[in-house]
């Protein structure tokens, strides 16, 4: 039987959605649900796998015979809090599918920028102070990735192949090369002890959820730099906060944020050590993304496993 599949997208993307996966599945049966509609429509034919980026609770009510779900994005977090997800079905994540390489680039530009002193001159300038000095080289400054899946380990290794020093941690243990491997929450104090910059790449479970708090930050290096490119709620904003104005830390380059977009009237916005970016540093790429859920529907319906598979005992 033919598989079907329903993509649940914003509006703008759907029909570029399905051509393209109509266009490498021709074998399949493909419709499409406006992600946002906020009413079960009780006569939707029933799909066997569904591609979704947060659709609205009620699509899940129309749909009960689904073999798979497939989260168009890194991150389930909108799925794992939606009370109408059914947990006994496969929810199935993009695993880097085009987003690792930009992420580590991103990253790359912002321990780059700390090399080269970008932040203290562009408070020097503030003051039309001229004031040079030496920049550091790569291997003076000592990165931490949190997280070490699919994103994290291109982002550490990325920083490795410019000459940081590079630790990174993640629930289990990692080994790669030349960068240093902590694991589980009795090695998180020694990873942060003393980093210049820390870059989050986890994925958003209970454990996580505010990780960069002040009782971990306050581990990094004096002047330390943090990047976050995960979720918002990783991120203790107020403790963020306090320890710029403390002068603890001296800048913070922002992707991601407890509420999106980030409210006109929020202190980012304006404090000078800040640096937000509208959540663009890994975005989902159409065609690398079209062709992993494809090869995987395919793998599946061989009955083949598959890679991605979120367990919801760890929460990704
Ligand atoms: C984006 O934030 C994603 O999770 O893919």
């Amino acid at each position: 039987m033919k598989p079907r599949i329903v993509i649940a997208l914003g509006a703008a993307a759907l029909s570029k959605w399905s051509a393209r996966v109509q266009e490498e599945l021709p074998e399949a049966d493909v419709t499409t649900r406006d992600a946002e509609r906020e009413t079960a429509d009780d006569t939707a034919t029933p799909a066997d796998y569904a591609l979704v980026w947060r659709p609205h609770p009620s699509f899940f009510l129309e749909q009960s015979r689904l073999k798979a779900v497939f989260n168009l994005g890194a991150g389930i977090d909108a799925l794992a809090a939606m009370a109408t997800f059914p947990r006994s079905v496969p929810l199935i994540r993009l695993e880097d599918a085009g987003m690792a390489g930009p992420m580590a680039q991103y990253a790359l530009a912002v321990a780059l920028r700390y090399a080269y002193r970008f932040e203290e001159y562009a408070q020097r300038q503030a003051q039309r102070q001229w004031a040079p000095r030496r920049p550091f080289a790569p291997a003076e400054v000592t990165v931490g990735v949190l997280g070490l899946g699919a994103i994290g380990g291109a982002v550490a290794r990325a920083l490795v192949e410019q000459g940081f020093q590079v630790r990174g941690y993640a629930r289990t243990r990692h080994e790669s090369g030349a960068v240093r491997a902590y694991s589980g929450p009795a090695e998180l104090p020694a990873f942060l002890t003393g980093l210049q910059i820390l870059v989050n790449t986890l994925p958003l479970t209970a454990d996580t959820t505010g990780i960069l708090r002040r009782e971990h930050l306050e581990r990094l290096a004096d002047g330390a730099h943090v990047v976050n490119l995960a979720r918002g709620a990783h991120l203790d904003e107020a403790d963020l906060l306090a320890l710029l104005d403390a002068g603890k830390l001296a800048g913070a380059t922002l992707d991601v944020f407890a509420v999106e977009p980030l409210p006109a009237e929020h202190p980012f916005w304006s404090h000078p050590r800040v640096t937000v970016t509208p959540h663009v540093s890994g975005v989902t790429l159409l065609e690398d993304s079209v062709r992993q859920v494809a090869h995987k529907i395919r793998s599946l319906e061989r009955g083949e496993p598959v890679g991605g598979v979120v367990d919801w005992k760890r929460g990704y």
